[in-house]
């Protein structure tokens, strides 16, 4: 599994607190337990990079005490991970619009960023205020008509903040039983093998990470050539 670049959309907090007859938040609490395992599992197992969409752009359009509530976790998550990210050698980044969040967020992501900068491990990249719309709209403003796809990927990682970036992305899990990328690395996806699984994200844990990525292992991938000439 090493080389794999991983993306997770990480869908069903909320009805995994509703089944339970509790809020919302409470789903996120239990995601955010989930994140942790799962970055250990995908540590631990070789995976290159992790990309997990925390919040959308269009998730602004949840209650206000919903987005707050996401926006502490956010915040509690990088400040009580980033000394475990080291322990982990995970280098942990940020990808998404900055302008939008609050100033001790921002503060937060940008020293997680600095603390872990050096760690040769797992490539963990949390999509906060993202929009693959949005970032491919902003780099096509900075593109020429020379641009190529690898350039074009230097300028989205540029508009998204995500310094030396993860590239394409290998395997596209989403939990929670819908199947569709909600605006989510679609350049990146271009390639993606993609796996839906009807677990909600709360419940879904290393075993599950572990499915995932034999299903993946069983694909062939031919990026469009024949399979003998694949690359
Ligand atoms: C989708 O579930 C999930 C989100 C909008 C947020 C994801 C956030 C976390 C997993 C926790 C915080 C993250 C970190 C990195 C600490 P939903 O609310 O749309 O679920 P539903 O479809 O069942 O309503």
């Amino acid at each position: 599994m090493h080389n794999l670049h991983v993306a997770i959309i990480m869908d069903g907090n909320g009805r995994w607190a509703q089944r339970r007859g509790l809020a919302r938040t409470a789903g996120h609490v239990a995601g955010a337990a989930a994140v942790r395992a799962v970055v250990e599992s995908a540590a631990s197992r070789g995976v290159r990079a992790l990309s997990l969409y925390a919040f959308s752009a269009d998730n602004w359009r949840r209650p206000g005490a919903e987005v707050a509530g996401l926006m502490r976790l956010l915040q509690r998550y990088l400040l009580t991970q980033t000394s475990r990210c080291l322990e982990q050698r995970v280098r942990l980044s940020v990808i998404g619009r900055r302008d939008r969040l609050g100033a001790r967020l921002v503060r937060a992501i940008e020293h997680a960023e600095r603390a872990t900068a050096g760690c040769t491990g797992l490539h963990l990249r949390l999509a906060v205020d993202y929009s693959a719309q949005h970032s491919i709209l902003q780099a096509a403003r900075l593109a020429g008509e020379d641009t190529g796809p690898a350039d074009f990927q230097r300028l989205l990682d540029q508009v998204d903040h995500a310094g030396d970036g993860a590239g394409a992305v290998d395997l596209l899990i989403r939990t929670g039983s819908e199947q569709r990328l909600s605006d989510f690395l679609l350049w990146e996806c271009a390639y993606a093998e993609l796996y839906f699984t009807e677990r909600m994200w709360p419940d879904f844990g290393p075993a599950d990470l572990q499915a995932a990525l034999e299903s993946y292992a069983s694909r062939q991938r031919r990026f469009g050539a024949l399979a003998a000439t694949a690359r």
